[in-house]
């Protein structure tokens, strides 16, 4: 009963939750913490980037909305327009260059720059023991788990640069501190965000851009889906956790924002978990 209210305060209320709105401390207005910044989250259209656009948006943000089908990124951009946030939405594949240039032009051309990346595109092609991946497993697994998300850093790098500075959030995943089974390169890639987020933070922190992960457990997506729609295996999974229950997208979105906003000014090269408190450390 307790599962199911949390479940509909989590996914109800944000998702129908409005425009930004000034924030009050001790009676005095201030304005949202995200006002005057832009966004670009990759993989927006559902999941966790919806949830985190949505969020981003709501506390301020300008946000560009993107994933690889037009009609994922017209709808979601549509449901966010609805609830009056300021979002655009433009196709980026992540894997491609000429996606991922377009991307940051139209954030520039829409909006005057960018302040915030969120790298949160994945994929996972390969259930099975490790021994078994292939060649072309790893390299499409590194290709969009990593290397994309490198290479979007670079080209936001000079944009931030010319707005002072910025943040920059990349999502890893549990997985990254203690592979899942049948998950071994999937949580390969996660470990090397992390050790991506912790080269780039010292080399950005002069250009002030901070650099942080996110690292869910699970969560409930269509990406973890296998996990979770089996009553008995999502019973397994949740009963270690200190919190037996799976998480839900928004419960990842606010500490993204936090990790965006500048209550965060002094955290970089970090990753919060959030994982209804399993084991999370290397
Ligand atoms: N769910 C979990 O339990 C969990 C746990 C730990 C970490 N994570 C991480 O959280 C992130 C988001 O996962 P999710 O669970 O929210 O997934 P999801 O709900 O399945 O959403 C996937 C999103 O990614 C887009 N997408 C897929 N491939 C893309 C690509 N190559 N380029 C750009 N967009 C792409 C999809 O839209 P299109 O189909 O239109 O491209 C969709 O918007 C991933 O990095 C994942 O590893 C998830």
């Amino acid at each position: 009963m307790l599962r199911l209210s949390l479940h509909r305060l989590l996914s109800v209320s944000p998702r129908g939750g409005g425009s930004c709105i000034m924030q009050s401390v001790r009676g005095v207005q201030t304005p949202p913490k995200l006002q005057g910044k832009v966004a670009l989250v990759t993989a927006s259209t559902d999941g966790i980037g919806l949830a985190i656009a949505q969020k981003l948006a709501q506390d301020g943000a300008r946000v560009l909305i993107s994933s690889r089908k037009q009609q994922n990124v017209d709808k979601a951009v549509r449901e966010l327009k609805e609830q009056g946030l300021d979002v655009e939405g433009t196709v980026c594949h992540v894997g491609r260059s000429e996606d991922r240039e377009r991307l940051v032009n139209t954030a520039v051309q829409k909006f005057g720059g960018v302040d915030i990346l969120v790298s949160n595109a994945a994929v996972n092609p390969f259930f099975g023991n490790i021994l078994d991946s292939t060649d072309e497993v790893w390299d499409k697994i590194l290709d969009i788990n990593v290397k994309a998300a490198f290479l979007l850093v670079k080209l936001v790098v000079p944009k931030m640069q010319e707005r002072g500075g910025g943040s920059i959030v990349i999502v890893s995943s549990v997985a990254g501190f203690t592979p899942f089974p049948a998950l071994g390169p999937y949580s390969v890639s996660k470990t090397a965000l992390l050790g991506l987020s912790k080269a780039l933070a010292p080399e950005l922190s002069p250009l002030n851009i901070r650099v942080n992960c996110l690292a869910p457990g699970l969560i409930r997506t269509k990406f973890s889906s296998a996990l979770w729609q089996n009553k008995s295996s999502l019973d397994q999974l949740t009963t270690a956790l200190g919190i037996s229950r799976i998480g839900e997208p928004e419960e990842c979105a606010g500490v993204v924002s936090f990790l965006c906003s500048p209550e965060a000014s002094y955290i970089t090269g970090e990753t919060v978990v959030v994982a209804g408190g399993g084991h999370s450390r290397l």
